[in-house]
């Protein structure tokens, strides 16, 4: 089968097309033939190297793939050959024509949501049910979505304007500022301007925000404590996309009655892997609604991790087999 095999740890490159031996389900697995594997933004992380490969390289990349389960190992429910499905791997193996994975891994989905759909909106959709249940912003409060304009961002924001929050986004350039718009957010402010939070001053113009979700972490976070709701703020940490988690000490928090919920960690991934279900059926009802950037051919998966690592995507990338 073809197969994207990751050589080494490095750039893209090292993401590199190939003939190899096909997987077969073991006991409490399946197989699946995949339509559809999401590129996922932890993925280029995995690929740099900033967190540890689980299994020695080479080896088969990725951690979703979509499909159609086509094989049972011993012990697996017979419903579900022939299931349209999501699995996730342990960590390596999704980037393939055929993807084995644990039974209890899979997400049936749901009639009515077409595949790749469903293998966009699964790792946003789910993380960002969690991350609702956790901040559980309400009516009339001030929300600040960071970097809105594609994946958890987006649908973060599409939600918090449903249920009547006032959305204030952060997103990079002009384009992704419209998008940002065009999810529901009442204001943007662009990120890549180093005094952003100054920019979110100006426009609270002396009110506070509510919840902030922080997908930037760094040094990002300390200039925005003064303008979180003291006492009822809470600080939602979900992301490291400067490379570092929020710099903060607890003291600065505690000095101004603040939260701040860390959404990492085995029991977080626990929290979110139980939000997959209806992460799917909310897609196939319209309730949260993903966005594909591009479908790429499975061989072009070092350019989807580009697509990735140069912002230029303006929503989920997909590979197709
Ligand atoms: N805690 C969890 O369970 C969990 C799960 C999955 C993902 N995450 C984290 O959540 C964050 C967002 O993930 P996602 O899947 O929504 O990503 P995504 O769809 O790929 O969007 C990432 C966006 O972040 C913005 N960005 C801001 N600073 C950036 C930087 N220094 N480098 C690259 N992009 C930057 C870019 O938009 P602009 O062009 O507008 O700047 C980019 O398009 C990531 O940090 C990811 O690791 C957390």
């Amino acid at each position: 089968m073809r197969a994207i095999v990751m050589t080494e740890t490095g750039g893209p490159e090292v993401l590199v097309a190939r003939e190899v031996e096909p997987p077969r389900p073991g006991a409490g697995q399946i197989l699946v033939r995949t339509e559809a594997i999401p590129v996922l933004y932890p993925e280029t992380k995995v690929r740099a190297g900033a967190f540890p490969f689980p299994a020695p390289l080479p080896a088969v990349f990725g951690f979703q793939a979509a499909g159609t389960v086509t094989e049972l190992g011993d012990g697996v429910d017979p419903a579900l050959r022939g299931a349209r499905v999501v699995a996730s791997t342990t960590g390596y193996g999704a980037y393939a024509e055929l993807v084995v994975a644990e039974a209890d891994s899979v997400t049936v989905i749901p009639d009515g949501l077409a595949t790749e759909a469903a293998a966009a909106i699964l790792m946003p959709g789910s993380v960002t049910l969690a991350l609702l249940r956790t901040a559980a912003p309400a009516a009339g409060e001030t929300v600040l979505v960071e970097a809105a304009a594609t994946g958890i961002g987006s649908l973060l924001t599409q939600r918090c304007t449903a249920l009547g929050a006032r959305v204030i986004a952060t997103a990079g350039g002009p384009a992704k500022a419209r998008l940002a718009r065009e999810h529901g957010a009442d204001a943007v402010i662009d990120h890549t301007a180093p005094d952003w939070s100054e920019r979110l001053a100006e426009l609270l113009a002396g009110s506070t925000v509510d919840v902030v979700f922080d997908s930037i972490g760094g040094d990002s976070v300390q200039p925005l404590l003064d303008l979180v709701t003291p006492l009822r703020g809470r600080i939602i940490s979900y992301g490291w996309l400067s490379g570092a988690p929020a710099q903060l000490g607890a003291a600065e928090l505690i000095l101004r009655g603040l939260t701040l919920t860390g959404c990492a960690g085995t029991a977080w991934l626990a929290e979110v892997a139980g939000q997959r279900a209806a992460a799917l059926a909310a897609a196939a009802d319209g309730t949260l609604v993903g966005t594909v950037d591009a479908v790429l051919p499975l061989a072009e998966a070092a350019q989807a991790h580009r697509k990735l690592e140069e912002r230029v995507a303006m929503g989920t990338v997909l590979l197709r087999p």
